[in-house]
């Protein structure tokens, strides 16, 4: 629909900016910290590009301070950063490393003093590799307790001080790419072991929602899920029918565990056709319908636009990890949909679709079936940068999150409640399979592929747009 006027942001919306630990800190073996499962993956050749890797990263673990002097200067309201549990809990899961907790403590601290909202997630992918070799992590129902206390660990530490808090980074991502196409850890392409890991996750994160409530702390908690909502290629009924598979079986089996503790029939039917049930116990459901979240975290990058798939049909398909636009080959699931074209959208060099609508529509769906608040926990543009006489010319990027914080207003214009918007990414950092020349920052750092050089921090022209985008709460929008 479209409106005569349109509503302004609430005055308390969270304009921030987001990273995660493997991806920024560096420091992978520094202050007690334990060695993570990235920090094993990275090293098997040919898995990541050009073979990069977080040793380093962008430093951000002994430069945070100057990166939130940064934040504070351009008025960031909130900085959404992951805690890396290797660093807590490095060798097992009874011993607390002391210097793992202050580091992020004094993070927090050095947010709070410049008025900046922590937004603290648990889990963005890192899993500790000591529980990997013990019990093959994820897979066996151990992770739920140890995840558990590993979140109390932080609860208690932290508590007072933040107030909001994402369970598990894109549920989706690390467990279709760790077990079904093997390109992140544990690195199998197993579906039936996929979907049991996944319902541990499930209930790894309604149990360490549980917790938190039951410490008696008042923030808000909830998972990040990544969101693509599915289009149908046409109104041919067949395809349309593909385009409501694709969001039950890749959107709704994720977000109807975490909003109302239970999987979606159609795709429960559909696992137990194929034999890909995972094992559960009675008490499960009672443990997911108990850890329902505050709000729903949605990171939005893309739409998919999907058409139907014959049983002897494509399967999985090959992404583009190499910035070579045209060079992704579209895949699906034979009998469900594949993934087609969209001729209506453009695309970056990594063949993602801009689609800013989308995330209207993203925003809208969520509303419809779990009536919950939203908090936009990413949302960027990773491209090429380029360094010149120390400017960064990214006006790309400023019309890409133009458009998209634009559409986040029409959906709050719409009646959605959406408590904030935190871009991807603050600095520069590495894009897990893409190396470091896929750049998503407002503030750029000076490094590549085959060297760290000095990590001078440059601030892009999209830094001080969005400086003035917080000053005029949105209103400058265009
Ligand atoms: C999300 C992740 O999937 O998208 C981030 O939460 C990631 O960690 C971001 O960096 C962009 O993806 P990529 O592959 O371009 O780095």
């Amino acid at each position: 629909m479209q409106h005569k006027k349109m509503k302004d942001f609430p005055e308390d919306f969270l304009w921030g900016s987001a990273s995660a630990a493997y991806q920024v800190e560096g420091a992978w073996d520094e202050d007690g910290k334990g060695v993570s499962v990235w920090d094993t993956f990275v090293r098997l050749p040919g898995k990541t590009f050009k073979g990069t890797n977080g040793d380093v990263a962008v430093d951000h673990y002994h430069r945070f301070k100057e990166d939130v002097a940064l934040m504070a200067e351009q008025g960031l309201k909130a900085y959404r950063f992951s805690i890396a549990w290797s660093r807590i809990f490095p060798h097992n899961m009874q011993e607390v490393n002391e210097k793992g907790l202050q580091f992020y403590d004094d993070l927090i601290d050095e947010l709070l003093a410049n008025h900046i909202e922590p937004v603290v997630t648990l889990y963005h992918w890192d899993i500790p590799q000591y529980l990997q070799d013990e019990y093959l992590g994820w897979e066996s129902r151990q992770i739920i307790e140890d995840f558990t206390t590993y979140a109390e660990a932080v609860f208690r530490r932290y508590g007072d001080r933040v107030n909001y808090w994402v369970t598990l980074n894109e549920q989706n991502v690390f467990i279709s790419h760790g077990y079904l196409m093997a390109t992140h850890p544990p690195a199998v392409k197993d579906p039936k072991r996929m979907y049991q890991a996944n319902h541990h996750a499930n209930l790894a994160n309604a149990s360490a929602i549980k917790k938190y409530r039951s410490l008696g702390f008042q923030g808000k908690i909830g998972p990040s899920f990544a969101y693509s909502p599915g289009y149908p290629i046409d109104a041919r009924p067949e395809n349309v029918l593909a385009a409501e598979n694709f969001d039950e079986l890749n959107a709704y089996f994720w977000m109807d565990v975490y909003a109302k503790g239970e999987y979606p029939s159609v795709i429960w039917n559909w696992l137990e056709e194929n034999d890909l049930l995972p094992e559960t116990l009675p008490e499960d459901f009672e443990v997911l319908k108990a850890g329902k979240p505050d709000f729903m975290g949605v990171n939005y990058y893309q739409t998919a636009t999907v058409a139907a798939n014959p049983l002897d049909g494509v399967g999985i398909g090959t992404p583009n990890y190499s910035g070579e636009k045209g060079s992704t080959e579209r895949g699906g699931i034979p009998g469900v949909f594949k993934e087609v074209l969209n001729p209506f959208v453009e695309k970056t060099n990594w063949d993602w679709d801009i689609d800013p609508v989308g995330l209207r529509i993203a925003l809208r769906r969520i509303n419809s079936r779990y009536g919950l608040p939203i908090l936009i926990t990413e949302n960027g543009l990773g491209e090429y940068d380029k360094l010149e006489d120390g400017e960064i010319h990214d006006q790309y990027r400023i019309d890409y999150l133009n458009d998209h914080a634009k559409a986040v207003q029409e959906a709050i214009t719409d009646g959605v409640t959406v408590l904030g918007y935190c871009t991807w990414s603050y600095t520069d950092l590495l894009s897990w399979l893409n190396g470091y020349q896929k750049r998503y920052g407002f503030v750029y750092v000076d490094r590549d592929e085959d060297s760290p050089k000095e990590l001078k921090r440059y601030k892009k022209a999209s830094y001080y747009w969005y400086k003035e985008l917080i000053e005029k709460n949105g209103k400058n929008l265009k």
